[in-house]
């Protein structure tokens, strides 16, 4: 399934609180350099074929771009590449971003921000987006601690205009009903996909349940995390692929979409042809006997 006429819309569409997207977005992630997240010697990407691929998704109706200030390499900037392919924006695009992580300008990790921090980082991505007020704003924790502090000075921005809709990353479902009980979730951002954290299949009902978008990441690097997609994938997901004319990105794509209605794709890719392609996967729909084999591949954690 390589179709260029296949557009977001057939992944059908979610309401991050009172914003539609379509199911199908867009992970900004590996835009800012080839190879693997956050590497110190990262080489940076083609800044043209960068922007070329932002415009292009949009094109293709991707209109849920994730994204966040601390994703840069020494010489790109993830924002800073949606602020210039894109604005002035659609009225229709929705930028999830998230705080918490910070980077030092040469990259080195930072402690979380705190409370207070979280202002700043707001205030960061409010300036490299080139916008007045952020669509959505995940809360992205190490831990298991509370968040309550945390979660509540960013309900307290939201309350000063400065972010619409508040999600939660990296999380388990006591974060949530912490959560709630401050201020409305729009959306639980984790990690998840086929074989990928099956423990998260109880929440990820849960939020269903509740109406949240639960918002996986790594649905296709799967294990490979930071490092991206190996490549190296298993009998199971190449007979689905084939069965279904598709390649393995797009059955894992489309398998976490099939998860239920609620559940949001944000691939990512710097590359024109992969996201074609993951767009693409939005109107893939997985026979019971694939959805049956992929299932117990994942119970299984693959
Ligand atoms: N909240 C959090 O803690 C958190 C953590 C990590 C990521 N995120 C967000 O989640 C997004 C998704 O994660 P991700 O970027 O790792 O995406 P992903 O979709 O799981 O995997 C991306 C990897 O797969 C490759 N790929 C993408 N499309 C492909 C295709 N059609 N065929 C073959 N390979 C393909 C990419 O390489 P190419 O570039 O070569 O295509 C890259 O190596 C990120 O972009 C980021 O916005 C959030």
């Amino acid at each position: 399934m390589t179709s260029e006429t296949i557009t977001a819309a057939a992944s059908g569409t979610w309401k991050l609180g009172d914003l539609a997207v379509n199911r199908l977005g867009f992970g900004a992630m590996r835009l800012t350099q080839l190879g693997g997240a956050f590497a110190a010697d990262a080489v940076a990407s083609d800044r043209g074929r960068a922007i070329s691929v932002l415009r292009r998704a949009v094109e293709l109706g991707v209109n849920h771009i994730d994204t966040a200030a601390f994703y840069f390499s020494p010489l790109r900037s993830a924002n800073e590449l949606i602020n210039q392919a894109l604005a002035p924006y659609p009225d229709d695009l929705v930028i999830t971003t998230k705080v918490g992580p910070g980077r030092s300008p040469s990259g080195e990790w930072l402690p979380h921000a705190t409370p207070e921090q979280l202002r700043g980082q707001v205030e960061e991505n409010l300036r490299q987006l080139g916008r007045d007020h952020l669509d959505v704003v995940n809360l992205r924790i190490l831990g298991t601690g509370s968040i309550a502090e945390r979660f509540g000075a960013l309900a307290q921005l939201r309350d000063a205009g400065l972010i619409r809709h508040l999600g939660i990353s990296n999380v388990r479902p006591e974060h949530l009903a912490e959560a709630q009980a401050i201020a409305p979730v729009v959306c639980v951002q984790n990690r998840y996909g086929i074989g990928v954290a099956p423990e998260q299949d109880g929440f990820l009902r849960t939020c269903g349940e509740h109406g949240v978008a639960f918002v996986p990441f790594y649905s296709i690097a799967g294990t490979g995390g930071e490092r991206g997609a190996s490549g190296a994938d298993g009998d199971e997901v190449l007979a689905v692929a084939r069965a279904h004319g598709a390649s393995p990105a797009q059955v894992r794509l489309a398998w976490t979409l099939h998860r239920g209605p609620h559940v949001l794709a944000i691939p990512g890719t710097g590359d024109p042809d992969h996201l074609v392609a993951n767009v693409a996967a939005g109107a893939l729909r997985l026979s019971e006997d694939a959805l049956a084999t992929l299932d117990s591949l994942h119970r299984g954690g693959a």
